[in-house]
C-alpha cells in the first residue's frame, strides 16, 4: 500500500462512499451482527439516498482517506463532539487507516473545543475505541427497519 493522505469530503466523493460503507457493513460487521441486522443497517446501496448523505456531511468536518486514488476511510464528526459515521474499506481493514482518520477527528474536535467525543460504536469497533480511551456510557439497542441492533455509546474527554 502506498501512502495514505486525508482530505475533506465532496459531493463527488459521496456514491464511492456508500458503496465502501454498505460493502464494509456486509464483509466485517457480519462477523458480530446477523444477516438481518446488516441488511437493515446498510440496504442495497441504490436505496441508500445520496442527497442526504450529501447534507449530512454540510456543517460537519467529513474527511476521507486515499491511497492510490482508491477511497480506503471516512468519517465525519460534528464540532459538538459526536463522531458519526467511521468507516475503512473492507480491503484495507487493520493498516492503521481507521488509527489514521480518528487521529485527524480527535484533533479536529480538540480544536474545536468540543471537551469530549461521543460515539454510538458497533461491537466490531468496541475495540478500537476502547484502546483509544474511551469508557461505555452504556450499551443499547436501536432499531432499524424494524431490526433491533445493539451498539455502545461511547465517550472521551478531550
Ligand atoms: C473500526 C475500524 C474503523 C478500524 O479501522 P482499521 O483501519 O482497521 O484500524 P487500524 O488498522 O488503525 O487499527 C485496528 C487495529 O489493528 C492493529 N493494526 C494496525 N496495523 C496493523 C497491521 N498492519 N496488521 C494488523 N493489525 C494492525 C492496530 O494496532 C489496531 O489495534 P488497536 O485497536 O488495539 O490499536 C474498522 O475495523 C471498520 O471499518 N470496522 C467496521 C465498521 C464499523 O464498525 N465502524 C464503526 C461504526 S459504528
Amino acid at each position: 500500500m502506498g501512502p495514505v493522505h486525508l482530505r475533506p469530503i465532496t459531493e463527488n466523493d459521496v456514491k464511492t462512499l456508500i458503496q465502501l460503507f454498505h460493502d464494509t457493513v456486509h464483509s466485517i460487521n457480519i462477523k458480530d451482527y446477523s444477516k438481518d441486522q446488516v441488511d437493515a443497517w446498510a440496504p442495497p446501496v441504490n436505496e441508500i439516498p445520496e442527497d442526504a448523505w450529501i447534507d449530512s456531511f454540510r456543517g460537519r468536518h467529513a474527511v476521507l482517506a486515499e491511497t492510490e486514488c482508491i477511497i480506503v476511510g471516512f468519517a465525519d464528526a460534528a464540532e459538538d463532539g459526536y463522531l458519526d459515521r467511521f468507516y475503512v474499506h473492507k480491503d484495507f481493514q487493520g493498516k492503521g487507516i481507521g488509527s489514521l482518520l480518528y487521529r485527524d477527528i480527535e484533533s479536529f474536535l480538540m480544536d474545536a473545543g468540543a471537551g469530549r467525543i461521543v460515539t454510538h460504536a458497533s461491537i466490531t469497533a468496541l475495540p478500537f475505541f476502547l484502546s483509544r480511551g474511551f469508557h461505555v456510557e452504556k450499551e443499547q439497542e436501536v432499531e432499524r427497519k424494524g431490526v433491533i441492533l445493539k451498539n455502545f455509546v461511547l465517550s472521551k474527554q478531550i
